[in-house]
């Protein structure tokens, strides 16, 4: 095979159809959705933005398409704190529950429907009343409270844009995305409760203003009673703000082609990217993929995302689209070990979580914690899983499946990027048949095939993943950067975008992802993704988590080196090392046995959970590091760079 494409080793003959069970309660059980859309996707779009979203004025084009640039239900009016609250109130369920809220410290917060919009509106005229105005952006840096959604959906009510900054990310991440944005003002807190005591928020709101001239207000919710410093002038307390403030804010009419919000996603190095979102499309999407792929019952459900509402995923799927849809769903502030390894278990069960959204990272960490913590909380409630953010390995899923589904339930694996801003390649769970590690189809709507090194599509076998036709979610563009926006995703390929990921085809049409084709090896001329050889890896019983890099080599171009967390009992020894080689080439053929596998404590993660592989091939070729400004914790590094070199020792 030529080195134009990415090989494929890895074979599944798993299969999970729908249980008859699932079926019978599911919203879709046959390919209805898949033909309507496959006849006319733009007339789909619009069938799902009319029937899950109320207009103050339908549009009257459904697609305006001048690659790049796509304009959704063109000329249409509606408001997206209008579409999560008013009119669910408006139709007699303000007194459901829209979030069950969950401090780290154990404090509880029931918000129903009427109260969300009573403070949303309250927060909305407080914006105003600092005179932020339609067109506007501000930063929002909090933690996981519910202040946090009240605050990005009062920005939506009146036509400001937000910019949610993560708040595990310092000051200099702060200073970067205020100036691109050129936010008017910051709401923050004082610190937010994380690991069982409080991480501090405004104080570094504070470093960062030292440099931000465009921030003209500080709004500060107080969590912790942190002692902190307020600005006179600057820094307003939100509670004496709200206070004062009416619960009566009328909703603007935006266009469905406004900007709703910006969200940065850091390029490996470069500055980060300000990935615009806008209204009509945006909220279709997500409405339309959280009630479909999560089969969301709005009336009896409660749904749970475990993610953090500083990414997309929260954005998407803890706010915007459970709102949308009108669901209860639950927020929880900290981190899932305080103060046991069970939190996330006790939650499910205390609620009766019926679906659970996380990310392959997160599983691999309950692997490696072992069974017994989900064993001691009653997950019966729980009729379906999803997960998001890296390729999930078969292991991991299979994991996931018996010690939380209880062998029930239909996993969703979604596919999809800040970029896509809604999930894109998916199961449909009353439909499809799962395959562990495959994200399975393209959702209805959505147009995705996997191509060759030309751009020639790959009927079976491994490639380069491209969307081919537009989406009503897509990014609009990478804000003040068009040029930018143009060269990152739609010039490799011509006619389709491709935002960097490798992906398979198998024979039965289904998709599997393979990772970052920046990371994609190369031994010997066969071009091998890091995924598999994870896979490979983590199919080992001893194993909870692996990263593999592929090392400059004298002989083979490159070698690929191993790093392996194991799961907790199991020692580490170099027999173990040798026989996870062995394990390797086993399953996917001699080619692909790593040259080194190293046992190590943990592997280096951005703060979304995304193992960093820049670090480690830095490692592993003897470098001084590049960037580690993303990274999660810094010391893990050295004490990898430390095994390493042990080892070599040997
Ligand atoms: C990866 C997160 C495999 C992929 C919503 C993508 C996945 C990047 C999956 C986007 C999945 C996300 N299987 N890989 N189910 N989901 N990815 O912007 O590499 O934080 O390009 O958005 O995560 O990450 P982002």
């Amino acid at each position: 095979m030529s080195d134009a494409t990415i090989e494929e080793f890895y074979r599944e003959e798993r299969t999970f159809p729908p249980s008859e069970e699932f079926k019978a309660q599911a919203l879709v059980t046959d390919d209805s959705l898949y033909e309507e859309a496959a006849k006319d996707f733009e007339g789909f779009w619009a069938r799902q933005a009319r029937e899950l979203l109320t207009w103050f004025d339908d549009f009257e084009t459904v697609l305006e398409w001048d690659l790049p640039y796509a304009k959704w239900f063109v000329e249409g009016k509606l408001n997206v704190s209008y579409n999560c609250l008013d009119r669910h109130v408006e139709a007699g369920r303000g007194d459901k529950v829209a979030y069950y809220w969950e401090g780290e410290p154990g404090d509880t917060r029931t918000i129903t429907y009427s109260e969300l919009l009573d403070e949303v509106s309250r927060f909305a005229n407080v914006l105003k009343g600092l005179g932020l105005e339609r067109g506007d952006r501000i930063a929002i840096y909090m933690p996981m409270i519910p202040e946090l959604p009240i605050a990005m959906l009062a920005c939506t009510r009146i036509g400001v844009a937000h910019s949610v900054i993560f708040g595990g990310f310092s000051p200099d991440s702060i200073v970067d995305r205020v100036h691109d944005g050129e936010a008017r003002a910051v709401v923050t807190a004082d610190a937010g409760n994380r690991r069982g005591a409080p991480s501090a928020l405004k104080p570094n709101v504070d470093i960062a203003l030292r440099d931000c001239p465009t921030v003209e207000h500080v709004v500060v919710v107080n969590r912790c009673d942190t002692d902190i410093e307020m600005v006179d002038g600057r820094d307003h307390w939100y509670h004496d703000l709200m206070a004062e403030a009416s619960p009566d804010c009328p909703p603007e009419h935006m266009d469905s082609e406004d900007l709703l919000y910006l969200l940065y996603t850091s390029g490996t190095t470069a500055k980060p990217k300000g990935i615009m979102h806008t209204t009509g499309g945006y909220l279709t999407q997500v409405a339309f993929t959280q009630k479909y792929v999560f089969d969301l019952h709005a009336d009896t459900d409660i749904y749970w995302c475990a993610a953090d509402i500083g990414w997309v995923t929260g954005h998407s799927y803890i706010v915007y689209g459970p709102l949308a849809i009108g669901c209860t769903s639950i927020i929880y502030e900290g981190t899932p070990d305080t103060p046991g390894k069970d939190r996330l278990w006790d939650i499910v069960e205390r609620y009766g979580v019926t679906q659970l959204y996380t990310a392959p990272t997160a599983i691999r960490t309950f692997m490696k914690w072992g069974e017994q913590e989900p064993a001691r909380h009653d997950l019966s409630s729980i009729k379906l899983l999803g997960t998001v953010g890296e390729p999930i390995n078969p292991e991991a899923w299979m994991w996931y499946h018996n010690n939380i589904g209880g062998g029930r339930c239909p996993i969703v694996d979604t596919w999809w990027q800040t970029e896509t801003g809604a999930q894109m390649i998916s199961p449909l769970p009353g439909v499809t048949p799962t395959k562990p590690g495959s994200g399975c189809f393209p959702l209805p709507g959505i147009g995705a095939e996997v191509v060759d090194k030309s751009g020639r599509p790959v009927e079976v076998g491994g490639g380069y993943l491209t969307l081919t036709t537009p989406w009503p979610a897509m990014l609009r563009g990478i804000w003040g950067d068009p040029e930018r926006y143009f060269k990152t995703y739609w010039s490799e390929y011509e006619g389709r975008y491709f935002a960097g990921d490798g992906a398979k085809v198998d024979e039965d049409g289904y998709f599997w992802l393979l990772g970052r084709v920046d990371d994609v090896m190369n031994v010997s001329g066969h071009r091998i993704s890091t995924t598999e050889v994870e896979s490979a890896l983590v199919d080992h019983d001893a194993v909870a988590e692996a990263a593999v890099v592929g090392a400059t080599d004298a002989t083979t171009g490159q070698a690929i080196i191993g790093y392996c967390i194991l799961v907790s009992g199991v020692e580490a020894s170099d027999e173990l090392g040798e026989e996870l080689r062995r394990h390797v080439s086993t399953k996917l053929g001699p080619i692909a046995r790593p040259k080194t596998v190293i046992l190590v404590p943990d592997l280096p993660k951005t703060r979304s959970g995304k193992i960093m592989r820049r670090l480690l091939r830095d490692v592993a070729e003897g470098r001084e590091l590049g960037d580690t400004t993303t990274l999660a914790d810094a010391s893990v590094v050295e004490e990898i760079r430390h095994r390493a070199e042990t080892h070599e020792e040997d």
